[in-house]
């Protein structure tokens, strides 16, 4: 029996709406599948616990994370109670820095029965591969007041080292696909580190024959992202440039409430994080209308993480199989709650077993 211990952070807003939801899913692929079954201890870091104890988590916080296998986290934010850059820098981003997790992947693919924004959607499936440790998100800086000359400054950090890890892993990825990767750049515009990107994914591609590359700069694949996502499998981004990307693909796909993600830690030894692309909703808290897909489609990632792949498929079939017969939320045109969506997804999951 593989037991996984899994550290679940349900965060603030409709992250406590939506991790419980995705919790009640895997529960019942444990109860259905003899071979697997789950441990889950809820932490509850968020800016509630901010506002009581002075800090997103204990010191001994990341400690006590670091024995899982792997952690499940909603959404932080709620700029009402914290300033985001310190709900965010105190938890979601202090976690992705200091377990290593340095790529961020972001699948994006058209769902049966959602109407897509797209005129030609095209069926598109393709994969964001972001890096997630350095770039445009660097805490070097500073601001500068001077009366009306105040200026801030913030630098930008590309190393070879992470440059190198995020492509290599988009380019593994791609050869189990459909063997492209599509590099995010913006070298016309930016002469340090957007250069050193392209000639890293040039180094790179050389180890890769087989697979077919492509570079666009983010302003033009933002566009292409919207006219025809079809030609894109594997997209291998910045920090910033991923992150917006990842949304146009969230956006795309129809809500941002569908969208899934995984902060994998490659070198194995921390946890890896998995949680959806959207936040905290502030708009839609305590309705009961929070999409839960992006957070179940996030525990697939977690299951095929751990080598779970026949499962997670299982899992994201059933996930079409409910959007195709449209028992979707309202953000997808729907009228059903967060509760009948997972319940509809619970009952699918049986009715397979
Ligand atoms: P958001 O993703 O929370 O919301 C954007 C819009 O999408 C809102 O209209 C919201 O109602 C809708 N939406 C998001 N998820 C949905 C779902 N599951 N179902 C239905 N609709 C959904 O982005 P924002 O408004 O920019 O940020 C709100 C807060 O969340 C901020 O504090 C922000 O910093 C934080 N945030 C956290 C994360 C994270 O924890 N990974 C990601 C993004 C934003
Ligand atoms: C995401 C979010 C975060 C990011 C924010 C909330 C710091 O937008 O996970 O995509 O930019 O990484
Ligand atoms: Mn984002």
């Amino acid at each position: 029996m593989k037991k996984l211990k899994i550290a679940s952070i349900p965060g603030d807003g409709i992250g406590k709406e939506v991790v419980p939801a995705a919790i009640d899913v895997l529960e019942t692929i444990s109860d259905l599948h003899g071979g697997l079954s789950f441990d889950f201890t809820e932490f509850p870091y968020s800016c509630d616990y901010y506002l009581e104890h002075g800090e997103m988590m204990p010191e001994d916080g990341l400690k006590r994370l670091s024995d899982f296998d792997s952690i499940f986290l909603g959404a932080v934010g709620d700029a009402n109670l914290v300033p985001d850059h310190i709900s965010l820098w105190g938890l979601l981003i202090k976690i992705r820095r200091e377990f290593e997790q340095t790529i961020n992947v972001r699948p994006a693919k058209q769902l049966p029965g959602i109407q897509s924004p797209l005129v030609n959607p095209n069926d598109f499936d393709l994969l964001v591969v972001r890096e997630n440790s350095e770039g445009e998100y660097s805490s070097i800086g500073g601001r500068i007041y001077r009366d009306e000359d105040e200026i801030a400054i913030q630098n930008n950090v590309f190393s070879r080292k992470a440059t190198e890890r995020v492509m290599r892993f988009a380019f593994d990825l791609a050869t189990k696909r459909q063997k492209r990767v599509t590099s995010a750049t913006k070298s016309n515009g930016i002469v340090y580190s957007m250069p050193f990107w392209d000639e890293v994914f040039k180094d790179v591609s050389n180890d890769y024959p087989d697979v077919e590359t492509d570079q666009q700069h983010i302003d033009a694949l933002t566009a292409f992202f919207v006219t025809n996502p079809s030609r894109f499998d594997v997209l291998v981004a910045s920090n910033l440039f991923g992150d917006i990307l990842s949304d146009v693909g969230a956006g795309i796909m129809g809500s941002i409430g569908v969208a899934p993600a995984g902060n994998i830690n490659v070198n194995g030894k921390y946890p890896s994080m998995f949680e959806p692309v959207h936040g905290s909703a502030p708009d839609i808290i305590g309705k009961g209308i929070a999409n839960p897909i992006g957070q179940i489609w996030t525990a697939k990632m977690l299951l095929d993480h751990h080598g779970e792949e026949e499962i997670g498929q299982v899992l994201l079939d059933v996930i079409e199989e409910t959007t195709s017969d449209r028992i979707v939320t309202a953000d997808l045109g729907g009228k059903h709650t967060t509760k009948e969506v997972t319940d509809e997804i619970i009952k699918r999951l049986k009715a397979k077993a």
